[in-house]
């Protein structure tokens, strides 16, 4: 009998590229996390937090992300925290993993930078040897915060620099443009870092090329709203820009009405290199399988858009061109035995 769609979703070897480690915060580690720093959380148990998880918008989301994120404080917080992510992203057949973190969102609190990188570095070295998954560290910049605030941590991260495999762009879009850390950026560039942002998810098409006229990035975070500049498509076809795109994150902060609606189907129509990935899937109800799930029960995608997506994720990644043929390699070999 042949396979669900979803399920031969699950089983191909994939890589995540756009997934917030303060997201993956699940409800049980926050509440256990905030007894053994004795910090408090404005939620009665895991179910009221739960039920808080309904956004209208991003902006809704980053409220209750910013305020979990409070809960972690010591590098063994940060190391459990991705550890646990990694385990859930082994199941998924996660086998490269480029994880973004926010680290203004700790120091402005007190934390130090060390804490928050030792914790993270120290639990992927741990899910290369448990699981196998090799992965990177992406640096974000809060983009509603000013550009000298991005400058300071740029250089707060400077004893790590060879530890990190770039820099990002995330938090409120709207009313903050690429263009704002030009500056930063510039210098991540010349530091010989890879440059991601989150454009497109709220903000207009002009975000997104500003992200790469301005900011030089090498792949996009969401760009949902490219599709609204028909030019600007067939450039991102023309440059093979990947697109990070999380399908539950985008119904979830409404960014689409109903996932049957999702852009994913008119990207692949249009050659974009999309990928699917999960953002934050402590709030958004899932996991990056979870993204292929919701996809696949729309009936609008079959085997090989599935293919595409898993053999994108790698061509977008910033492995090395060996790694990734490798694992196009060990992809066509999965896809043959299912
Ligand atoms: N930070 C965490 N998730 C985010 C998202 N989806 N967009 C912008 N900033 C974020
Ligand atoms: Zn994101």
């Amino acid at each position: 009998m042949s396979l669900a769609l979803a399920e031969f979703a699950a089983r191909l070897p994939k890589a995540e590229l756009h997934v917030h480690i303060e997201g993956t915060l699940e409800p049980e580690l926050m509440f256990a996390l905030a007894q053994r720093n004795r910090v408090s959380i404005p939620f009665a148990s895991v179910a009221d937090l739960r039920e808080a998880y309904s956004f209208t918008r991003l902006q809704d989301f980053l409220d209750i992300y910013y305020a979990g994120a409070e809960v972690l404080c010591t590098q063994q917080d940060f190391h459990d925290l991705a550890s646990a992510y990694f385990d859930r992203a082994a199941a998924d057949n996660v086998r490269h993993a480029e994880i973004f973190f926010d680290p203004q969102t700790h120091t402005d609190r007190g934390i130090a930078f060390e804490a928050v990188i030792e914790g993270l570095l120290s639990a992927m070295a741990q899910a290369q040897q448990r699981h196998g998954i090799t992965s990177g560290l992406i640096m974000c910049f809060l983009r509603h915060l000013p550009e000298e605030a991005a400058l300071a941590t740029l250089t707060m991260a400077e004893p790590w620099y060879d530890r990190l495999l770039g820099v990002g762009l995330d938090s409120s879009e709207v009313g903050h443009p690429p263009e704002k850390f030009a500056e930063v950026f510039r210098r991540a560039g010349a530091l010989g870092l890879k440059r991601v942002a989150h454009a497109g998810e709220e903000g207009p098409p002009t975000y997104v090329s500003q992200a790469l006229d301005l900011l030089g990035i090498d792949r996009i975070d969401h760009g949902n709203r490219a599709l609204e500049d028909d030019k600007l498509v067939a450039r991102l076809v023309a440059e093979q820009i990947t697109l990070t795109v999380c399908p539950l994150s985008n119904l979830k902060l409404c960014v689409v009405d109903e996932m049957a609606d999702h852009p994913m189907r008119v990207m692949l129509n249009a050659g974009l290199r999309a990928t699917v990935n999960s953002d934050d899937p402590a709030y958004f109800g899932g996991y990056i399988n979870d993204n292929f799930a919701a996809l696949a029960a729309t009936g609008h995608y079959d085997r090989e858009d599935f293919i595409t997506l898993a053999k994108n994720s790698f061509s977008g990644s910033f492995l090395p061109p060996k790694a990734i043929a490798a694992h196009v390699n060990d992809l066509y070999l999965a896809v043959a035995s299912l």
